[in-house]
């Protein structure tokens, strides 16, 4: 992108690609989408390409005005508008019955269909610009963690995409709160920016929670891995992170340990650093992939998580990376007194215990 030009033409831009077909990748307040003409097909396969995405794996479309929702879900029920004007714009997606004469590419073929409208400038314009739908999955490959800049957009997707738009850093980090009001009931299908709390005190009625990681194909942010950086990832209690450190860089690992500790108390040395996170859930949610991206790329062997605590607000957070430590490494913690594999010991290792 020209960093010269006004931000209005590169709306103008992206409206014209996104016309002729090709696709365009935007910001939002969750993370960056990789957006097309929701009503292309063609448009639509090109997502599908990009991404690496299985066809059957739905798409949400975002949609500029809460008065668009009839256009695209049919039998909509006076909770869904209840939900949609309290939210929106914002990080809820609601799953609705599909009305017929939208192609079904876009919702991998199911008889559903996953809206929203997202709470960015640049997507607002965009969007009013375009005037239709833009569907959009996150804007990274199949399984990987999703972008909250356009630089994260460029290192994982690069020249395939017709134009990035930039937005800046995404304000809320995760993905939408995903609830399905497909039989009547409330379904929450993927935590996120909206706590389950806030959708239940705005229906009046519990929401059931689809939530389980139970590995249906057809919803892959449900599936149990996803999210995932490519080095491998553990998460233990903030009490076992310096004894699971120690082992790995006797074992000869470079490690990065990301904590919940104060700034003041974070640590470096030559085969071990620690990344200080933030305390307040939403504020962790922010970093938690800008920090993922940062350290994946840094040429660890080995990525360790402080466990989060268990609560509502931690919800997304620890559904994020629970995912994202799926399938790469089990934690495992031998009981057994720790000895150095080899002569060679980290310098300043004993000074880990101090930190962590
Ligand atoms: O915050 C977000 O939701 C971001 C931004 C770009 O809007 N988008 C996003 O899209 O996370 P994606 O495709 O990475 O994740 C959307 C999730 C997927 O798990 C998908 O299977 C599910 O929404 N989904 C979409 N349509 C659905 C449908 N009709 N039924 C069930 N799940 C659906
Ligand atoms: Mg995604």
């Amino acid at each position: 992108m020209n960093p010269k030009k006004l931000p209005e033409d590169d709306i103008q831009a992206a409206v014209v690609l996104l016309r002729a077909g090709e696709t365009v990748a935007f910001p939002t307040e969750t993370v960056y989408g990789l957006g097309a003409d929701a009503r292309n097909p063609l448009a639509v396969q090109k997502i599908f390409w990009i991404k690496g995405r299985p066809a059957d794996h739905p798409l949400i479309v975002h949609i500029a005005d809460v008065s668009h929702l009839d256009m695209w879900a049919e039998n909509i029920s006076g909770a869904v508008w209840r939900l949609a004007e309290s939210f929106w714009p914002g990080p809820l997606t609601l799953i609705l019955p599909r009305r017929r004469d939208v192609p079904k590419d876009v919702s991998g073929g199911q008889d559903t269909i996953g809206l929203r409208i997202p709470d960015h400038p640049v997507a607002a314009s965009l969007l009013r610009a375009f005037g239709g739908g833009i569907a959009a999955p996150s804007a990274n490959r199949f399984g990987r963690v999703s972008p909250t800049t356009a630089q994260h957009v460029r290192d994982g997707l690069g020249s395939k995409v017709g134009m990035i738009l930039e937005g800046g850093p995404c304000r809320v980090g995760v993905e939408s709160t995903i609830v399905s009001l497909v039989n009547g009931n409330a379904v929450l299908l993927r935590p996120g920016g909206i706590s389950l709390e806030e959708i239940e005190d705005t229906l009046g009625q519990k929401v059931f929670s689809g939530h389980s990681g139970s590995g249906n194909a057809r919803v892959p942010g449900m599936l149990a891995s996803h999210y995932a950086p490519a080095t491998p990832l553990e998460i233990h209690p903030g009490s076992l992170l310096g004894h699971r450190a120690l082992q790995l860089v006797w074992q000869g690992c470079k490690v990065a340990v990301v904590t919940l500790r104060e700034d003041g108390e974070c640590f470096e040395s030559r085969r071990i650093i620690t990344t200080c996170m933030p305390r307040s859930a939403a504020e962790y949610g922010r970093v938690l992939y800008s920090t993922l991206h940062r350290l994946d790329r840094a040429g660890f062997d080995r990525l360790l998580i402080e466990a989060p605590p268990v609560t509502p607000e931690w919800l997304a957070v620890n559904d994020r990376i629970q995912r994202a430590a799926h399938g790469t490494v089990k934690g495992t913690i031998s009981g057994k007194k720790l000895s150095p594999s080899s002569g060679e010991v980290e310098p300043s290792v004993k000074e880990i215990f101090k930190f962590l």
